[in-house]
């Protein structure tokens, strides 16, 4: 099997690594963005700013904070390539769709249709939204390597003449693939079946991710791919649907139509929205997004390569993962049999490897397999990945022994 040739490793003018611009710990090992992100330092120190004016002149900072945000929304709007009259500012994709939910004009005895990669958070928030409505969630099975016209089938056939509301994932978190959304989304509006999109991962990694998409409603956060600080999120809402959405907290905003509603949330600490801008310029000005994004997908096809070679080297079996429709820079790679059985082993296995060994690392699980979830940033460089070969797949490989020769 060959191995790809990395990226040249990015740096920033004055010669310094990329990862400079991040305060990352050097003791770890950081090869997992797409969970929790990560700030450039240029945008923690701008959000520090901002959080010393408000704490210096609370009265100024919050009468002229609604007219802030929405100018930045309007900004954040330009970078996702939302239209900012149809984008509201929420704290997260969480919130997004919590949004939406709490929204909806309950339909009695009505159905939600969901997909088994469904993030599991939004899937539970989608399981009461229809306990509310005295309906049902059925859950279309999408085969991992489905093709897109596999999964647009799987999803549209689950749909019944009481479906009311599809949830489906841009890109899904635990089997890192993209859904075929806007085939889907075109199919439910002749249906007359309102669709969800969550696009939790998308913002930073594709450059006009809402063309040709009519959804009702998207959900992104700005605090994953574009690097934004935690707490920056938009939901989109292009058709006549937006007027029933409110934010989670009701505020001075509410006589307003929608997005502006979402403009004022009382005394909340907003410096999350105010300072995103930042990391879009950070990594606009030192390399471009589209030198970075095609960065991350080389990196990736890098990590990928190295990491299930190397798995594939000790077990014979093949770890290379076809998930039917890639995305840039987060891939799976199978882990060694008898791991990560279950969301709760995965878990527990990223728990592990990070208190015992300060390597920051996603472990998923479909279908009782077990994946080790790769993502890249511009920060990342090959001997990240070159690291989490040597120091970790060994010891996966004997964990995976462990707990195979443990079955009963
Ligand atoms: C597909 C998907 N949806 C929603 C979320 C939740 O994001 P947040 O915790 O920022 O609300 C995630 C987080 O990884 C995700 O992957």
């Amino acid at each position: 099997m060959t191995t790809l040739t990395a990226p040249a490793e990015l740096t920033l003018p004055n010669g310094s690594s990329a990862a400079s611009g991040w305060s990352l710990s050097a003791t770890g090992l950081h090869v997992n963005h797409g969970s929790f992100g990560a700030v450039p330092v240029a945008t923690q120190v701008l959000q520090n700013t901002l959080r010393a004016r408000m704490d210096a002149d609370p009265v100024a900072w919050f009468s002229t904070l609604p007219e802030r945000v929405g100018a930045v929304r309007r900004e954040i709007a330009g970078f996702v390539g939302s239209d900012p009259d149809t984008t509201a500012l929420v704290p997260n994709a969480s919130a997004g769709a919590s949004v939406v939910y709490s929204s909806l004009p309950v339909t009695r005895d009505r159905e939600i249709v969901v997909t088994d990669h469904g993030y599991g958070a939004v899937t539970m928030g989608a399981e009461r939204l229809a306990r509310r409505w005295g309906g049902t969630v059925r859950t279309a099975h999408v085969p991992l390597g489905a093709t897109p016209q596999e999964a647009h089938d799987a999803v549209m056939d689950e749909c019944t003449s009481r479906t009311r509301l599809i949830v489906i994932d841009h890109i899904t978190s635990a089997t890192a693939r993209l859904l075929p959304v806007r085939e889907i989304s075109a199919s439910a509006r002749e249906r007359g079946i309102v669709t969800l999109v969550d696009g939790a991962h998308v913002p930073g990694l594709y450059a006009d991710p809402l063309r040709d998409l009519d959804c009702d409603f998207w959900v992104g956060n700005l605090h994953k791919f574009a690097c934004g600080p935690r707490g920056t999120a938009v939901l989109v809402a292009p058709g006549e649907l937006s007027d029933e959405l409110y934010p989670l907290i009701d505020s001075w905003g509410a006589p307003l139509g929608f997005p502006e509603r979402f403009d004022s949330q009382g005394t909340l600490d907003l410096t999350s929205y105010l300072a995103a801008p930042k990391s879009f310029e950070f990594i606009e000005t030192n390399w471009g997004w589209d030198t970075a994004r095609i960065y991350m997908s080389r990196l990736a096809d890098y990590a990928e390569s190295v990491i299930a070679t190397a798995f594939s080297e000790e077990t014979g079996e093949d770890h290379h993962v076809d998930v039917g429709s890639s995305v840039n820079a987060l891939r799976l790679v199978r882990l060694p049999s008898g791991l990560a059985k279950s969301h709760a082993e995965a878990d527990a296995l990223r728990d592990l490897v990070v208190a015992q060994f300060g390597i920051e690392a996603a472990f998923t699980s479909f279908e009782g397999v077990g994946y080790y979830r790769l993502s890249t940033h511009v920060y990342n460089t090959a001997s990240d990945f070159d690291s989490f070969v040597e120091r970790l797949v060994p010891l996966l490989i004997e964990w995976g022994r462990a707990a195979q020769s443990a079955r009963p």
